[in-house]
């Protein structure tokens, strides 16, 4: 049942596949808004109660200023990537890219250079400091259970036998490091607030149906968690309308995505102010993961996708999946919320990675490809999914930089 739980959930992506087209039609019907300047809002303050705080070393503290999220990545296979993949035994087939058969490995042997600062070196020693007696828990679908997944390997191994557990409890996922009781969990929430796809195990996932005002049977499970991470977006992205209700669970009516979005995150945002304590607890929310499902949009004329793939785009580049209406939503709903919430803009710097997603070498119907599956990469490639060790990991360190910068030891 265990191992039926676990490919159950990765089975979202042939309704990815399905709607891969979708996207596309959806982009041309929403306005694009245009792009403000980049810029990160709502750092946090200084914690008030500290339980223990972490020695930061002078070269690992950041300028407050520094946007972690305009830079570009730059070839080290010195230190990345930072753990192997057959080492974590964690990871889902669906991001084992290599043992599914991936020809390079040159996606996981870049870093992410931010052009004003460095990036602090992820230590998990530090992390699980940071994280003694606290819950860290990743809430959304399977490209948000990646980076679960690949938090989880960037910290094991450093955690010994038998003083670490991993923990299966749909729709959560658990793992523990014991002697800091610490966890780093899971919740599986597609559209965050509830929907008929919230069976972690087995979800609808052709017919959607978001339930726009109603989150707290989720909520209950997020409740005291000391640092949430949310995302949600390419569920959403299937139509340009989506069928949705609002108060009476009869009514059912067509909305257009960007209006649902919209009320879903004030939802959302209502369930956070009257629920966290910002003193306590932190809220993350992670922007758009970039989908790569057209490769005339970075190679002109030519008719593929993300397969084949093997280096980064170098210079500027937006791909049509990242839907800059939605982008404006997250950020006036965030600048709304009488608490704190941080959005970790990482799409740009994913945008540029059009050969690090899982193409042929992940799952479908949690199931690997087939060899003829495989020869068919412009119907089968997965365009949406990343291999770890692998952009999930950058994601991660971001994540690590901010919660470092909360806790840090101001001497
Ligand atoms: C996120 O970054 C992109 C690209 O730099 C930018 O266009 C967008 O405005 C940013 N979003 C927010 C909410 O700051
Ligand atoms: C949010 O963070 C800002 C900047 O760190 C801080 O000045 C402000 O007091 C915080 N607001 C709340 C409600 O915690
Ligand atoms: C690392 O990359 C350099 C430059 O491409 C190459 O010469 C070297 O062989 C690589 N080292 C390893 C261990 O792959
Ligand atoms: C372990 O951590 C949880 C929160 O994650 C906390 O409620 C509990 O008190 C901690 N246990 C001990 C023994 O400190
Ligand atoms: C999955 O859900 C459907 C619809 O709710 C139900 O008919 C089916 O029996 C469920 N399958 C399993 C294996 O639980
Ligand atoms: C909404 O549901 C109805 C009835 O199931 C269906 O015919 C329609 O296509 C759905 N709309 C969308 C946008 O999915
Ligand atoms: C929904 O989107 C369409 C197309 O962009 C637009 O014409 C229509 O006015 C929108 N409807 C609502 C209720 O916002
Ligand atoms: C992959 O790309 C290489 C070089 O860009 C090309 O020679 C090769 O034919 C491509 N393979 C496929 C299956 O498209």
């Amino acid at each position: 049942m265990k191992g039926q739980s676990a490919e159950r959930i990765q089975s979202l992506f042939p309704v990815l596949l399905a709607s891969l087209l979708v996207l596309g039609t959806a982009q041309l019907v929403f306005d694009s808004l245009k792009s403000g300047k980049s810029y990160v809002f709502q750092y946090y303050g200084k914690p008030a109660k500290l339980r223990k705080s972490v020695f930061v070393l002078p070269e690992d503290r950041m300028d407050e200023s520094c946007n972690l999220f305009e830079g570009k990545w730059v070839w080290d296979n010195v230190s990345y990537p930072l753990y192997e993949e057959n080492s974590c035994p964690y990871l889902v087939k669906q991001t084992t890219c290599l043992k599914n058969g991936r020809p390079d490995s040159f996606y996981q042997n870049w870093r992410w250079q931010p052009h004003a600062c460095n990036l602090p070196r992820f230590d998990p020693l530090k992390l699980l400091d940071i994280l003694r007696d606290k819950r860290l828990m990743f809430i959304g679908d399977s490209v948000q259970r990646a980076q679960f997944e690949s938090m989880v390997c960037l910290v094991q191994s450093v955690v010994p036998k038998g003083k670490k557990s991993f923990k299966r409890d749909p729709p959560r996922k658990i793992f523990k490091a014991k002697e800091y009781n610490a966890t780093i969990e899971y919740y599986w929430a597609p559209f965050i607030v509830e929907s008929i796809s919230d069976h972690a195990t087995n979800h609808t996932v052709l017919k959607r149906l978001v339930n726009l005002d109603s989150i707290s049977k989720h909520g209950k499970s997020w409740e005291g968690v000391d640092v949430l991470v949310f995302e949600s977006y390419v569920w959403w992205m299937y139509r340009p309308q989506i069928n949705a209700t609002y108060g009476s669970m009869e009514d059912v009516q067509e909305y257009n995505v960007t209006t649902a979005y919209r009320i879903a995150m004030e939802t959302w945002g209502n369930w956070l102010e009257s629920t966290i304590n910002p003193h306590l607890q932190k809220v993350f929310f992670m922007s758009m993961s970039p989908t790569h499902l057209w490769s005339w949009e970075w190679k002109p004329g030519s008719r593929g996708n993300c397969f084949n793939e093997s280096y980064p785009i170098l210079g500027s580049y937006w791909g049509t999946g990242s839907n800059l209406a939605i982008m404006e939503i997250l950020h006036e709903v965030l600048q709304d919320l009488k608490i704190n919430v941080t959005f970790l803009n990482i799409t740009q710097l994913a945008e540029y990675r059009k050969d690090a997603h899982t193409t042929v070498f992940g799952e479908r119907r949690g199931k690997l490809l087939t060899k003829e599956q495989k020869a068919d990469p412009l119907n089968f490639a997965d365009c949406i999914h990343w291999c770890l060790p692998g952009v999930p990991d950058t994601w991660n360190e971001i994540l690590y930089a901010y919660l470092l910068q909360s806790y840090q030891n101001f001497l």
